[in-house]
Order: C-alpha cells, then structure tokens, then sequence
C-alpha cells in the first residue's frame, strides 16, 4: 500500500518535464533515498522510461506508459485514469451522480465495453485516446448536438495541431482522414427526472492514436486509421492531444448555445457533394449531401428538394 502511494508520488513530481533530484524526492515524500531509487526502479520494471541522469530523475520524453499523473500536469485538468474501464462514459455518470465538478475528465488506456452511437460497441484497444467529460451546460436535451458538433471541431483542431494532418467531419460525430475514420464522439444527455431538463452530458471521445498491437478488429479494419502508423506514440502525444481538444472545447463551450464554432465544422463537412444513403421512418433514402444548417443539421437534396436531418446515421453510397 505504502509502496504504491510512493510510486504514484514519484511519477506526480518527475512528470513536469524537470530533473528532479532523488534527495529532493526523498526529502519531499518523507522517505529514504533507497526508497525512491527503489520506487523509480518499480517504475521502470512496468514500463515507464524513467531518465537518471546526475542522481535526478524524469519521465523522459521518449516514454510510451500514459498515466494520470503526466495526463494532469499537462492539462491541469482534474483527471480521473483508469488502465483499463468498461467505458469511461459509464465512469463519468458515476461521478456526476456523487456531484464531481464540472469538466472532470475520464481517460482510459483502453475499454471492454466502449460504447458507440445506434448502441453499437467501440472498439477501444491499447493505443488509443478514450476519454469522456462531465459536462451540466445549460442547454435542452435537444441542443446535445451543439456539444457534439463543438467537439468534433475542437478534435480536428488538436489532431491539427499535433500530428499536422487535415481531418474532415463525416456529419454528425465522425472524424476522418484521407477517407478513413480516426475519431468517434458520442453525447449522452441524462435528464432530470421531474424538470425533464437536461440534468448533465458526458461527452465520450475516442480516438485512434496509434496502431492496436493486433490491427484494428475485422469489423473496421477497411475503414478505420490511426493518427500514426506506430503501435506506441509518446505518452507527450496523448497529453497534447488532450491538453489542445480540452482547451479549444472550453473555448467554443462557454458561448455553445451560439455555436461560435459553426463555421468551423461547415469547412470541414465530409460528406458535401456526396452521394449518401439514411433511413428515415423506417424507409431506405438515397440523396446528395450539401451542407450544414445554421442548427448543425445535414442538409441533403432528394429528388430535387432540400431536406433536413438532426439525427440519425448517414453512409456515403457504396461505403459501408
Ligand atoms: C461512435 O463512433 O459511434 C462514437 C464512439 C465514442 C467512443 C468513446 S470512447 C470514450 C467514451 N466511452 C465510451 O464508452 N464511448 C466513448
């Protein structure tokens, strides 16, 4: 017991890009010398890249273990890091129902249960970035889709800034590059019981960071891609890629009933010009894809006439 609340310690201190020296660790944590060399060694074993250079240590840039301590200095979010969860969506409802503050950040290095839109499963092995955020806007269970729409712009703009690759939008929550779906989103609105209101939203991010040790599963594999074509990027990815989605989302949230990030999302939209395919009422439709309404809805032409759709799933023809 003891020994773990040392290593999560010690990972807290040498997780801030800084040297720090193994006396001041020692004298900081209240322990021997011996204690943290041998923490930092318990460290390494489990697959931390810990550099020792001149009795001091730091987890180098060159390391691969994302945690939640680095995760949080990044950010200086109020994190909440599993190894492994069933879903961190499921996770962040737990903690809004125990009233955790607002912006409280799930990630998980990977999931069992990753939920998905049309309650599909998400995929979520190692070497991808899984994270859900408590969200109590003030919004009607409605406007979700603002939230959504939001994110998925705040996405494209961190991959942007990160990894230096364009991402489209495929309407509603889809994020892609080159033709290949990297980024899914996926809005839970929980309502409140009497009012009907919206009581709070987990907004659930996955994105697909590096390549899954096996390949992506047999069900996706012609049409999913990962930012980088390695099965481990440095944990420093991670955190930036969260530190810039995290930063830019509150940017655009704080003003999310005007949707200040419309324009945005309209430049990036996938699907415009494509030929597409929905189901409405129970019946199959094929149309053309022309844009995004000023409410972030798809608008399609069928038969020569504009139509608008706020939910539902859209393929492109041909493209399953
Ligand atoms: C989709 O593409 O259909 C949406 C996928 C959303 C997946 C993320 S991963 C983190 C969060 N936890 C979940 O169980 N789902 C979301």
């Amino acid at each position: 017991m003891r020994k773990s609340l040392i290593i999560n310690d010690i990972l807290k201190e040498i997780c801030k890009g800084k040297i720090v020296s193994g006396g001041l660790l020692a004298s900081k944590l209240g322990v021997s010398r011996t204690a943290v060399w041998k923490a930092v060694n318990a460290l390494r074993a489990d697959g931390y890249f810990i550099s020792g250079l001149g009795g001091g240590y730091v987890l180098a840039p060159e390391n691969r273990r994302l945690c939640g301590e680095q995760l949080s200095a990044v950010t200086g979010e109020n994190i909440v890091f599993f190894e492994e969860t069933v879903s961190t969506n499921e996770e962040i409802k737990s903690l809004a129902e125990l009233g955790e503050k607002e912006f409280t950040v799930a990630v998980a290095r990977a999931q069992s249960g990753g939920k998905g839109r049309q309650g599909r499963k998400f995929y979520s092995p190692e070497g991808g970035l899984y994270f859900s955020v408590l969200l109590r806007p003030a919004l009607s269970p409605a406007d979700c889709l603002k939230i959504t729409t939001a994110a998925a712009v705040s996405m494209c703009e961190a991959i942007e800034a990160v990894a230096k690759k364009d991402c489209k939008i495929k309407w509603v929550n889809d994020i892609f590059i080159k033709d290949k779906k990297v980024c899914g989103i996926l809005t839970e609105g929980v309502l409140d019981g009497e009012s009907g209101g919206l009581k709070y939203a987990v907004l659930g991010v996955g994105l697909n960071v590096s390549l899954p040790k096996g390949g992506f599963n047999s069900a996706i594999e012609d049409t999913a891609d990962s930012l980088f074509q390695t099965n481990a990027a440095p944990s420093l990815v991670y955190c930036a890629l969260l530190d810039n989605f995290i930063k830019c989302f509150k940017n655009y949230y704080k003003d999310i009933k005007d949707m200040p990030h419309l324009e945005s999302y309209k430049k990036r939209s996938y699907l415009d010009g494509k030929k597409v395919t929905y189901v409405k009422d129970g019946k199959a439709h094929t149309a053309t894809a022309c844009g995004i309404s000023e409410k972030g809805e798809l608008i399609v032409k069928e038969k020569g006439k504009e139509i608008l759709l706020s939910s539902g799933e859209v393929r492109v023809s041909g493209y399953e």
